[in-house]
């Protein structure tokens, strides 16, 4: 279990093999938006300030996605196919810039 933190605001704990994707309802409303849900668009696109190690590696698909919207930094990741380790991990905290 984590706890998810999205701009400051706790989402609540979230389980190891948890997409983020899944809650992107509760993640929407603490400002990171949502556009296809399914890596292609990028609109989803966030810095994970802490928990990097708590998150699976990227997928080929979220990197193609990243690569093309220009986004080459480990910690930019797409939120929506963020999937939460199983293991300890105490806190997730993705920032969006707006
Ligand atoms: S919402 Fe489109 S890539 Fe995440």
């Amino acid at each position: 279990m984590a706890k998810l933190i999205v701009n400051g605001k706790v989402i609540g704990e979230v389980e190891g093999g948890t997409k983020l994707g899944d809650l992107h309802h509760e993640i929407e409303k603490a400002g990171i938006e949502f556009g296809c849900t399914d890596g292609q668009c990028g609109v989803c696109v966030c810095t994970v300030k802490r928990g990097l190690e708590c998150l699976e590696e990227p997928s080929e698909a979220e990197e193609e996605t990243l690569w093309r919207i220009g986004e080459y930094e480990e910690n930019r990741r797409l939120t929506c196919q963020l999937v939460v380790k199983n293991g300890a991990c105490d806190i997730i905290e993705l920032e969006s810039e707006d």
